[in-house]
């Protein structure tokens, strides 16, 4: 090999080597992404809105269900207990059967703190 072909060759597989990462990162898709509440809005008006009230001051077309800003502004609530609910289906309710992919539930989770309000008082 020539000289300059060996220093082809080197620039080559240091390209690559640079090219990978982000390769390996494209392939993680969605899981990589940091939560998003706007997703997690979308989502829950999608799937939750028919029994609960999910955006801020809205009630619940389904009485037994509670808002969700009920629900954020629980004392001792944080984004570890409300992942850890979401992600365990057998404590729903039996009228939430269904099951929620992780991703979601980050997203889910991070949208439900936006409703979370210092000295907030449930609907009477
Ligand atoms: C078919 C109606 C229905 C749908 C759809 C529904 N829920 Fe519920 N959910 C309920 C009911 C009823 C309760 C209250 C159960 C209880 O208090 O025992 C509840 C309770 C909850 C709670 C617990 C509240 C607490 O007091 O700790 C959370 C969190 C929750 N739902 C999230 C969701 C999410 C997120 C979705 C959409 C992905 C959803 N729910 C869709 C009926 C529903």
């Amino acid at each position: 090999m020539s000289k300059s072909h060996a220093k082809a060759a080197v620039a080559l597989s240091a390209a690559l080597l640079l090219a990978m990462p982000a390769n390996v990162a494209a392939s993680r898709s969605n899981r990589a992404l940091p939560p998003s509440p706007q997703r997690g809005l979308a989502f829950v008006q999608q799937h939750c809105a028919s029994c609960h009230g999910v955006t801020a001051n809205s009630r619940s077309p389904n009485p037994e269900s509670p808002p969700f800003e009920d629900v954020a502004n629980k004392p001792g609530l944080t984004v570890v207990t409300l992942r850890q609910f979401l992600s365990d289906s057998h404590n729903y309710p039996a009228a939430m059967n269904f099951t929620v992919d992780h991703a979601r539930i980050r997203d889910i989770a991070a949208y439900m703190l936006t409703l979370r309000k210092p000295n907030y008082r449930p609907q009477p």
